[in-house]
């Protein structure tokens, strides 16, 4: 069973096991984040503050390991990391603080974490998922050397309107080559 460290130094990042305290910042961020991509959602505090109670829960059950991002001494995002062990792979979901966006710091974080997979555990694939709107991020992951393995048509449902989800990944055979 795997067993993560709650702290990941990767200089200039800092990777922490997500804690209650975190609510107020993450809420926030999330809200800007939402407003920015004209998605029409409200976190409140208290939906914000459940969430950290079922990731500090999946935690506890090695389920999966959700992390605050500190950047230069700062909150500046979240990243989750679920294991599947049938398949021998993890998967990745993340947002960054809006006011990073734009600046690189993604590309700083994702490499971090999947050095930090592929050399502290056996796990040897690592899968995305993201909506085939969301631009930014498929081209960030393209960049980063992800490839588009699959389209799930209509995966998401929003509006009224089903959205397909694509699926990147990994291979750690592929890292760095
Ligand atoms: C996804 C996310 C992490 C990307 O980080 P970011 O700093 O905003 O990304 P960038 O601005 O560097 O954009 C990534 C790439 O898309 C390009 N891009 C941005 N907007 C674009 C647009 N409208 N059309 C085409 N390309 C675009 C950028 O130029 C960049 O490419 P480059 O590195 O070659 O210059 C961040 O936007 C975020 O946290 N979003 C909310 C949560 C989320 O979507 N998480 C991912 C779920 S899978």
């Amino acid at each position: 069973m795997i067993n993560l460290s709650t702290k990941i130094i990767s200089k200039p990042i800092i990777f922490r096991k997500i804690k209650l305290s975190d609510a107020k910042i993450i809420q926030k961020q999330v809200n800007i984040m939402h407003i920015l991509n004209k998605e029409k959602i409200i976190e409140t505090l208290s939906f914000v503050k459940k969430d950290i109670k079922k990731a500090q829960n999946n935690w506890k059950k090695k389920k999966s390991f959700e992390y605050v991002i500190e950047y230069k001494n700062k909150i500046s995002g979240t990243i989750l990391l679920t294991f599947n062990n049938k398949y021998n792979y993890c998967e990745l979901g993340y947002y960054i603080d809006p006011k990073y966006w734009g600046k690189g710091l993604i590309y700083k974080i994702l490499n971090s974490v999947i050095e930090y997979i592929f050399t502290e555990t056996n796990y040897e694939k690592i899968r995305f998922r993201c909506r085939s709107d969301n631009i930014k991020s498929c081209k960030s992951l393209n960049k980063f050397g992800a490839k588009k393995e699959a389209i799930i048509k209509g995966y998401f449902y929003e509006n009224k309107k089903l959205i397909d989800a694509y699926y990147y990944q990994i291979l750690k055979s592929n890292w760095k080559k």
